[in-house]
């Protein structure tokens, strides 16, 4: 089978495609053709090796495991011994987490993983945008954000993968969204369900008085604000909560863990897949029934996996890059 593979950190152009044996599936494992994967913002960390803390996970002084991929949608082609749930022919996505894999036309994973099937409805780019986005934003708004009908809430970096799920999640749940994104993308997000819409390159979101503050939540997506910033704006009992870690921010986790107002970092992929099958449901069944758009910037060949890396590397993609291994698998 074929698959993106690297052998040291880089430049985009260090992954590219090679031949591998098919992997078997053991005892409760699946093994998925995989008809779409994304490449995200942890894929393009753990190629480059940087920010430096990205090489704790992926090896210190060269990758560990040379096939990148979190995210897969697919069909179940083989199952190994033991198998309940799946059967091949199944249309299934999931997350493979921080073992990746998925950059391949074939990944196995535990049936007891975060799997799940992957309603008609939902096409595998979807799916995938899915696990790269919403499985992010919706544990930030619902679980740490505490987002529910009349939260003001602002989402900064409201056009990227996690972004734009974050804005159409929170207006699901009832709340007033402020979105924030750059000139390109303005139109884009207003069409997610946005409030308003504000350009960070004409207006300053975060100075006291800004168009819907006070917020109960700032969403940074990006992670391009600062607590210290988000400060002028939240409500005095607000939550600012960032996606991207640093030493501030962890200082600032436990600095306000017992004031009225809260920095949090979370590790979204870090949870347990008995955590994650029902939230992939969850989601799989809201862009079912349309009332969730899961964003696709572009779809490309496993061939151009180096062109979805620049992709993701420019900073400014709207929603989520995906590859297609397997594209024309149907069946087992
Ligand atoms: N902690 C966790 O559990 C977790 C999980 C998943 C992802 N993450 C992290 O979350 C971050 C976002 O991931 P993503 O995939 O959503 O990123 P992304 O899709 O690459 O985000 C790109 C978007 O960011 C916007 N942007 C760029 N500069 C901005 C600025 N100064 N202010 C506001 N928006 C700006 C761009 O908007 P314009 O083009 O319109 O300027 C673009 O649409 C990454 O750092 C990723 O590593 C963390």
């Amino acid at each position: 089978m074929r698959i993106a593979a690297y052998h040291r950190y880089g430049a985009p152009e260090v992954v590219g495609v090679e031949e591998r044996e098919r992997p078997e599936p053991g005892p409760g494992e699946v093994r998925v053709r995989v008809q779409a994967a994304s490449v995200g913002a942890a894929d393009a960390a753990g190629r480059s090796g940087s920010p430096w803390f990205a090489r704790l996970a992926f090896g210190l002084r060269r990758p560990r495991n040379p096939v990148l991929g979190s995210d897969f949608a697919g069909v179940v082609d083989a199952v190994g011994p033991g198998v309940t749930h799946f059967a091949a022919g199944d249309r299934v996505f999931g997350a493979t987490g921080a073992e990746g894999g998925a950059h391949a036309e074939a990944v196995v994973v535990g049936e007891d993983g975060a799997i799940v099937p992957l309603p008609d409805d939902v096409s595998v780019e979807a799916a995938v945008a899915i696990c790269d986005g919403a499985m992010t934003a919706l544990p930030f708004l619902r679980d740490a954000g505490r987002v529910g009908r009349g939260s003001r809430v602002l989402v900064n970096g409201a056009s990227g993968a996690v972004g734009s799920a974050a804005v159409q999640l929170a207006a699901h749940l009832g709340a007033e969204v402020t979105a924030v994104c750059g000139p390109a993308h303005v139109d884009l997000v207003a069409g997610l369900g946005a409030a308003r819409v504000v350009d960070y390159t004409r207006e300053d979101p975060m100075r006291a008085g800004a168009p819907g503050a006070p917020f109960d939540v700032v969403f940074d997506a990006v992670g391009k604000a600062t607590y210290r910033r988000a400060r002028a704006v939240l409500a005095p009992d607000g939550r600012y909560l960032t996606t991207v870690p640093s030493w501030t921010i962890l200082a600032q986790q436990l600095t306000t863990r017992l004031g009225r107002r809260r920095a949090i970092v979370r590790f979204t992929g870090l949870r347990s897949a008995e955590a994650k099958r029902p939230d992939l449901e969850h989601l799989a069944a809201l862009a079912a029934a349309g009332e969730f758009a899961p964003l696709v910037e572009r779809v490309l060949p496993l061939d151009d996996v180096a062109g979805a890396h620049r992709l993701v590397d420019t900073g400014h993609k709207a929603g989520t890059v995906v590859v297609t291994p397997a594209p024309e698998y149907q069946e087992a």
